[in-house]
């Protein structure tokens, strides 16, 4: 078993490690004189006050303060404990790691589950890439891959591969590897209710990599069989080496083309994303079965400044475009949409046309307000005052989010020329836009989409609605929780709810619904707990959903301190506002501890 780092290994990685070389990894660097510069990466900027000096091994950002040497800034970047960073800088720099035995192993076992797992991971991703390669019971879906255009070369430089249809194989195998149970229990790779039976089976499966290569997950597809009955995609879901929010598919073989291009596709899925890269167009990556993140924004923020959107043409792409054009202005970036012809995604495109078509769709792609103005014309009737208006209407967002006045203006002119409106009413309706949406849409709220009961079901709701007829599970959750831990505002007035029956010493389903005066919430409890679901809540996954909830929370205030910090910048010569920004470090330096101490818990599992 491993011990503490030793001193040494330290040392020589502070010593060793090339802090530009390192920063450069994450953020575009220039080289002024005995210093680097470059946009930081903790914030949100537009020109660099982010700065390297190699000679004393450190970086300091002049905006947001945040500074440090490399292992400092490995730990931020990756979000990894201190000896982890430690590993990642000496791994890179080959320098050979040492652990002492003078100090007593009980620190020592903090975290290295998280590596563990990406080990385990890496070997299973091994054995289905040699299953689809070398195994018959591989070939049906070799062939599949194969007649889908996709060549060895793709399929070996991506890792493809195939689980087998035996669900029991995979438990054996790793038992024969000395792995334990509980170890496997906690992997992700097993189904949760039954321990030995393989989460992936029968399907192609495309291993998911952190940026630096190793495998942390896995996406399965479906190959064949009755498709009503399992879903076309199977994910891996959030996992202690892996949180899909804040990873994008093929980022690590497509960095430096991000880096070299100054730009970026994301695309739909795992096919479309491999499509694009095995046609020479390698700065294309995927967001991971889920809508895109602002994590996943900022990682690829630091390397490019345009961001190309390739989304599937249907309602819910267009849907899905429009949302990340948003999310990428707000963060300054400009924004592209490729528009397929004559097929349906990138993977039909190569396949049906080859890379040089898919080469021009790409090259041809257009700006956002082009993308977004042809959209409305075809919504909207742009000859008729009703018309115009709603159609300014849904335009405005748009220009909200984009993020300089000479920006707003000129998509504002754009707005009034296509619809034919001077620039003066454009923009007097645009500044009066809360005004003009109320008194358009009480007269018309056609097109606009019903608010149903107005309850939100996400995580949070789910993990209040699996403790509800449980009083010891909700017993921890509420010694931990409060209610501004909820960002739902559904989930906050039901903890307020559950919390007042617990404290009146009754958690029984009648209390709930008479303490409960929201319509839409009690209707939910009565479906919830009439379908019977979350009827086996255990305290493990109250545990756990308490825990990612204190995370989530964390992360949310921490993004708020950052916001405001954003916000102060630039006014930093008034006195009253360094001190608010001094405040607001230490803040933030407390969330980022507790942050961190988290991660510990949770990554050292909480088995008992
Ligand atoms: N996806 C998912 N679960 C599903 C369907 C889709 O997670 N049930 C995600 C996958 O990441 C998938 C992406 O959404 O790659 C796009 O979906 P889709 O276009 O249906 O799949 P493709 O990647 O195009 O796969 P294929 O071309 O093989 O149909
Ligand atoms: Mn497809």
């Amino acid at each position: 078993m491993e011990g503490i780092i030793s001193q040494e290994t330290i040392d020589a990685v502070n010593s060793q490690s090339d802090i530009v070389a390192v920063v450069g990894d994450y953020v575009q660097l220039e080289n002024r004189g005995n210093q680097w510069w470059g946009c930081c990466p903790f914030h949100h900027e537009k020109t660099p006050s982010f700065c390297v000096t190699p000679e004393k091994k450190m970086y300091y950002c002049f905006g947001c303060h945040a500074g440090g040497n490399a292992i400092t800034f490995v730990k931020e970047m990756e979000k990894v404990n201190f000896p982890e960073a430690v590993k990642i800088l000496a791994k890179k720099f080959n320098i050979e790691i040492k652990y002492s035995s003078t100090f007593a192993p009980s620190a020592q076992k903090t975290d290295n589950s998280k590596e563990l797992y990406i080990d385990l991971y890496s070997r299973v991703a091994d054995m289905f890439h040699y299953g689809l390669l070398k195994t018959d019971a591989g070939k049906f879906a070799l062939e599949y891959i194969t007649k889908r255009g996709i060549t060895m070369e793709t399929i070996e430089k991506f890792k493809l591969g195939y689980s087998p249809a035996d669900r029991s194989w995979l438990k054996r195998f790793l038992k024969s590897k000395n792995f334990s149970d509980e170890f496997l229990a906690k992997s992700g790779l097993f189904s949760k209710k039954y321990p030995d039976v393989a989460f992936f089976s029968d399907r192609l499966m495309f291993p998911i990599f952190d940026r630096r290569g190793q495998t942390l997950a896995f996406g399965g597809r479906f190959l064949r069989g009755d498709p009503e009955k399992s879903p076309k995609y199977l994910n891996s879901g959030d996992l202690i080496q892996y949180q899909k929010g804040e990873t994008l598919y093929a980022f690590n073989f497509a960095k430096n083309s991000i880096r070299e291009n100054k730009k970026v596709i994301f695309c739909e899925g795992y096919m479309d994303c491999i499509a694009y890269h095995q046609c020479g167009i390698t700065y294309a990556v995927a967001p991971l079965g889920t809508a895109l993140t602002d994590d996943q924004i900022k990682i690829v923020r630091g390397f490019a400044d345009t961001i190309l959107l390739s989304f599937d043409s249907d309602g819910a792409g267009q849907k899905a475009t429009w949302r990340a054009i948003l999310m990428c202005r707000r963060q300054g970036l400009t924004v592209k949409i490729i528009r397929l012809h004559n097929a349906k995604d990138p993977a039909e495109i190569m396949l049906n046309f080859g890379a040089d078509t898919l080469t021009n769709e790409v090259n041809s792609a257009i700006l956002d307000s082009d993308y977004l103005l042809s959209f409305l014309s075809q919504k909207y009737q742009k000859d008729t005052p009703e018309g115009k208006a709603k159609f300014a209407l849904e335009f405005f967002p748009y220009i909200d989010a984009l993020q300089t006045d000479i920006q707003k203006e000129s998509s504002l002119e754009l707005l009034g020329r296509t619809l034919n409106i001077s620039l003066e009413a454009v923009k007097r309706d645009f500044n009066n836009r809360e005004d003009v949406k109320k008194r358009t849409l009480s007269v018309n709220t056609e097109g606009q989409k019903p608010v149903s009961n107005g309850v939100v079901v996400n995580s949070e709701f789910r993990a209040l609605l699996a403790v509800l007829s449980d009083t010891n599970q909700f017993e921890l959750m509420q010694s931990r929780l409060t209610e501004d831990d909820f960002e739902n505002p559904s989930a906050r007035t039901l903890f307020s709810v559950l919390k007042e029956c617990y404290e009146s010493g009754d958690l029984s389903f009648v209390s709930v619904l008479n303490h409960c005066n929201h319509d839409g919430i009690k209707q939910k409890i009565t479906e919830s707990v009439s379908r019977g679901e979350f009827s086996q809540c255990t305290a493990q996954s109250v545990a756990e959903s308490v825990e990612r909830l204190q995370i989530n929370s964390l992360k949310r205030k921490r993004k708020e301190i950052l916001q405001q910090m954003n916000s102060l910048q630039g006014q930093l010569s008034i006195p009253a506002n360094q001190e608010l920004m001094t405040r607001l470090f230490e803040q933030k330096k407390l969330i980022d501890e507790k942050i961190n101490n988290k991660g510990l818990e949770y990554g050292s599992g909480t088995g008992s």
